[in-house]
């Protein structure tokens, strides 16, 4: 390499405290243990500064539509009383002490018995009650990962879980989800060639794919977790948003009950992000060391919520079917107008979950969001969901959102393509747009 690539090597390695220059005396290697919480920081800064999900946020907000995210309100067709704290409920919280880290027991409750209705017998003690799922990826990456450690991550990915594993100091290894999920084959490689702390899927409406794996497939990689003791993560945030029929069993139902099989649940998708309700489901000697960290993390989460929560969740089928009769139309709004504006995208159609995982004829998907952003449409290229800066030609599409919203969307997004498709084309970038 150049002499100036090297100088720019060192400068990366100062500037993030692996390398120290002393004047005179040369560069040398920064003990592990250094500057180490400072470190996370800055890389938990940068990831975040590249990740347009959570800052817009952060922002607010304005006149975009944001495709960057999947929300909509609570169901429609739900009785919103349903999310007030009814006054005995209230008289008989206000009289306990107000902190339950592991989570309130009527809630952990609720979440184990609806497991056990659905054929994965569950106690209330393999239940461990958080922030929303975000918080639950958060704790498990502390309590598995130093860093430097080898974490497989199915790629494409949800970016929350990329930011949660680069800020512990994860050493991402992809492996590749297709059409039917996460390809297993690749994955029982590299458990054997590069012994993880953990590995994290998404079997259910894979986050952007829409992939679901199958039930042969589920099985294999419970056998591999139980086989090769390495903690398996499921995060199972979007399995409840069946488009068409269900989706297949957890892993976690094919696991032995003391296998490392680790199920994340979430409240946010099926009924209301803002209640910020999610758990854990793990063997019992899992739960209580996440426990730990839980209480070192808040002393528990919020309990107003958790009672919300443990009256809602009796209703997750009713609720199920709430959300189908909602997102069936907008699949169908939305599918039709890019079909209709945009014919040369492509996309299979998800049978659950919130995304189109669209793929450009030609041209850089990064490249066009940032035209995109001048039409008014805030897009996540694939890059951005990406273990390895690759999928440079997809990006993802919410059609989780209100109907005029999917309707302008796709008209910005139309005359964005429009402008950006004669200079982009299969063989030269065109740099000149993003300016
Ligand atoms: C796959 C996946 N996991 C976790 C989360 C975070 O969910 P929560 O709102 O419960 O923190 C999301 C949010 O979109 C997600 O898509």
């Amino acid at each position: 390499v150049s002499r100036t690539t090297v100088v720019s090597a060192y400068d990366l390695l100062r500037e993030d405290d692996w390398a120290e220059s002393r004047p005179g005396s040369g560069t040398w290697v920064q003990p592990v243990s250094g500057s180490r919480s400072s470190r996370r920081q800055d890389i938990l800064a940068r990831s975040l500064s590249r990740n347009p999900v959570f800052e817009t946020l952060l922002t607010g907000p304005n006149s975009m539509i944001d495709f960057s995210r999947a929300n909509s309100g609570n169901p429609e067709g739900l009785d919103p009383e349903l999310f007030a704290i009814q006054g005995d409920d209230l008289a008989q919280l206000l009289g306990q002490p107000g902190y339950a880290p592991m989570g309130l027991m009527a809630l952990r409750r609720a979440i184990a018995d609806r497991y056990t209705c659905t054929g994965v017998p569950t106690t209330p003690d393999q239940i461990l009650v958080t922030t929303g799922a975000q918080q639950a990826i958060s704790l498990l990456a502390t309590l598995y990962v130093q860093r430097g450690d080898n974490v497989i991550i199915d790629n494409p990915t949800y970016v929350g879980a990329l930011d949660a594993f680069r800020a512990a100091g994860a050493r991402l290894i992809p492996v590749p989800v297709e059409r039917d999920g996460v390809r297993v084959d690749i994955l029982r490689g590299l458990l054997a060639a590069a012994r993880p702390q953990i590995v994290y899927l998404m079997p259910s409406f894979q986050n952007p794919t829409g992939a679901v794996l199958g039930h042969e497939q589920r099985r294999e990689v419970a056998r591999m977790a139980a086989e090769s003791g390495t903690a398996v993560i499921e995060d199972n945030t979007l399995a409840d948003l069946a488009l068409d029929g269900e989706a297949p069993p957890p892993l976690a139902a094919h696991a032995p009950s003391d296998a490392p099989v680790i199920t994340i649940g979430s409240l946010s998708k099926l009924f209301w992000a803002g209640l910020r309700v999610g758990w854990v489901r793990a063997p019992e000697s899992i739960v209580v060391r996440l426990a730990r960290l839980k209480v070192v993390a808040d002393l528990g989460s919020s309990v107003l919520p958790q009672v919300i929560a443990a009256r809602l969740i009796p209703q997750t089928d009713h609720v199920k079917e709430l959300r189908r009769r909602e997102l069936l139309p907008r699949l169908d709004l939305f599918g039709g107008l890019l079909g209709e504006l945009l014919p040369t995208w492509s996309w299979t159609r998800p049978t659950g979950g919130t995304f189109l995982w669209v793929r450009l004829p030609y041209g850089h998907a990064g490249e066009f969001a940032q035209l995109a952003l001048r039409y008014g449409v805030i897009v996540t290229p694939g890059t951005t969901m990406s273990v390895d800066e690759s999928h440079t030609d997809y990006f993802r599409l919410p059609f989780f959102q209100h109907p005029d919203n999917l309707r302008e969307g796709a008209n910005r997004l139309a005359r964005a393509w429009d402008a950006y498709a004669p200079f982009a084309d299969a063989g030269s970038r065109a740099v000149s747009v993003i300016v």
